[in-house]
């Protein structure tokens, strides 16, 4: 199992972009989380397929994006073609997720599905047969720099046993409110993809935060749980 760092640029600086990204890249970052909200799934705007199709000419680095819009399934061919490597689709937006989640493996993409923190996870454990990840939500989606809501942790456990029962590979991924001194538990939960927005963009520094978090997330690699 791979344990990766995936850096949410929602909070970099939008004006130095390629600098922001060049400092992950330095520093060991593998993925990119890249938010897009569409004001109406979520309360709050940020970034579309343009800004995709920029970050992809600047980087070769795995593009995460997670979609926080309604009928993400209108938006997925178009996502693709933007450089997306991996796109994520909310289990709560999209009417019919399975389509979802074949049309996205179909275009050779990963495909992931998503949970906001009061979904159970059980209503997921039918399209992971169709998902590369998992993505559970330990905020409200919407806005970066909120506090880790501790009841997420039964989604990544649930999702990890699952996993193991049924012998899939999917990746777990977590998203809100995970710093240096928090990290040990949604990766004790069983997630081996750690987003951190604030706590990497906003660090007094960023670089140093990175190596911090890479250097737990090799520890939990050695021990392969
Ligand atoms: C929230 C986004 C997150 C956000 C996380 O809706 O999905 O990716 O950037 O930010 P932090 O790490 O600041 O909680
Ligand atoms: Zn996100």
């Amino acid at each position: 199992m791979n344990y990766l760092l995936s850096p949410s640029l929602l909070s970099a600086d939008f004006t130095q972009l390629g600098r922001d990204i060049e400092l992950c890249k330095k520093n060991g970052v593998k993925y990119l989380h890249v938010d897009v909200m569409d004001g109406v799934f979520v309360p709050n705007i940020s970034i579309g397929i343009p800004v995709v199709k920029s970050i992809r000419k600047i980087t070769p680095l795995v593009l995460d994006v997670h979609l926080m819009i309604t009928e993400p399934e209108r938006y997925i061919e178009a996502f693709s073609e933007a450089g997306s490597d991996i796109i994520n689709i909310h289990y709560e937006a999209c009417s019919d997720c399975a389509a979802a989640l074949k049309k996205i493996r179909a275009l050779g993409k990963k495909s992931a599905v998503t949970i906001k923190p009061k979904t159970d996870y059980n209503s997921i454990l039918p399209l992971m047969e169709l998902a590369d990840m998992a993505l559970v939500m330990s905020v409200e989606p919407g806005f970066g720099g909120q506090s880790f809501i501790e009841s997420t942790l039964k989604n990544i456990e649930g999702l990890a046993e699952y996993r193991q029962k049924s012998g899939l590979g999917y990746d777990i991924e977590v998203d809100g409110g995970v710093y240096i001194d928090n990290v040990r538990r949604p990766l004790d939960a069983g997630a081996n993809i750690i987003v951190a927005g604030s706590a990497v963009f906003g660090s007094a520094d960023p670089a140093e935060t990175i190596r911090e978090f890479n250097a737990v997330l090799g520890e939990y690699e050695k021990r392969g749980n």
